[in-house]
């Protein structure tokens, strides 16, 4: 949790764990990340965490063993600290505009996919990953991004065989389980999750169709118009 004094705080990700250097990635989208980013060395921010559950199991796996990281948007930033530790895995990255790409230059190896084509192939990752499940390439899935994103890609996933992991975004306010905000089926992301597998996310009929927004109100997501499984299940 980064806090600025006397405004607010908010939840990121460590998108930077190395050489001792710990980071985080700032996208400039309101009041306060605005005012992070026009901070200064010197400045003076307070940090509070880290809280909740990363991905896991990914350095019991054996180097090269099909291991997969697909990322939309700023849910690269999650992901980049786990790509430094896993050389050896895919990094499939999807975004809507060549301008929205993260992390192109720190990745060089990146599969990449941009909705309008004005950068790598004109599509969508889960492209990718349905051609690599099918011929038995991937055997190992960490995902992070919209949730547009990540609900077909666990979709394929499951039809397949493999084992994946999606770290959910939900609006934070305590952190530390307290205040309810971030509940997700009865779960609260910022305590149990963020990151669920496969037979958790199974359990949350939320994942892929509604959050919560700032009130507490329930908004629906823009239906997922790529899911290349097939039109989703009824909702239980
Ligand atoms: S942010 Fe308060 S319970 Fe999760």
């Amino acid at each position: 949790m980064v806090w600025i004094p006397r405004m607010d705080e908010k939840p990121y990700t460590v998108s930077c764990l190395k050489d001792g250097v710990v980071g985080i990635t700032v996208q400039e989208r309101g009041p306060f990340s605005t005012r992070l980013c026009a901070m200064k060395p010197g400045d003076q921010i307070g940090l509070r965490g880290p809280y909740g559950r990363g991905f896991w199991g990914a350095e019991e796996r054996a180097p090269g063993a099909g291991v997969a990281l697909v990322g939309g948007g700023c849910g690269m930033a999650l992901l980049a600290p786990l790509a430094e530790r896993l050389p050896e895995a895919d990094i499939v990255q999807g975004a809507r505009t060549a301008e929205a790409l993260f992390f192109t230059e720190r990745f060089a190896r990146q599969v990449i996919f941009t909705d309008d084509g004005s950068a790598g192939r004109r599509g969508f990752p889960t492209e990718w990953l349905g051609e690599q499940t099918a011929a038995g390439e991937v055997q190992m899935v960490y995902t992070c991004g919209p949730e547009e994103m990540m609900f077909p890609v666990t979709e394929i996933c499951r039809e397949a065989g493999v084992d994946c992991q999606a770290s959910l975004e939900r609006y934070m306010k305590c952190g530390i389980g307290v205040c309810g905000q971030c509940d997700c089926d009865g779960r609260r992301v910022c305590v149990e999750g963020p990151t669920f597998d496969l037979r958790e996310l199974a359990g949350m009929p939320s994942f892929g169709r509604r959050r919560r927004d700032k009130t507490g109100r329930a908004v629906e997501l823009r239906p997922p118009d790529v899911c290349p499984s097939g039109p989703r299940a009824a909702e239980p």
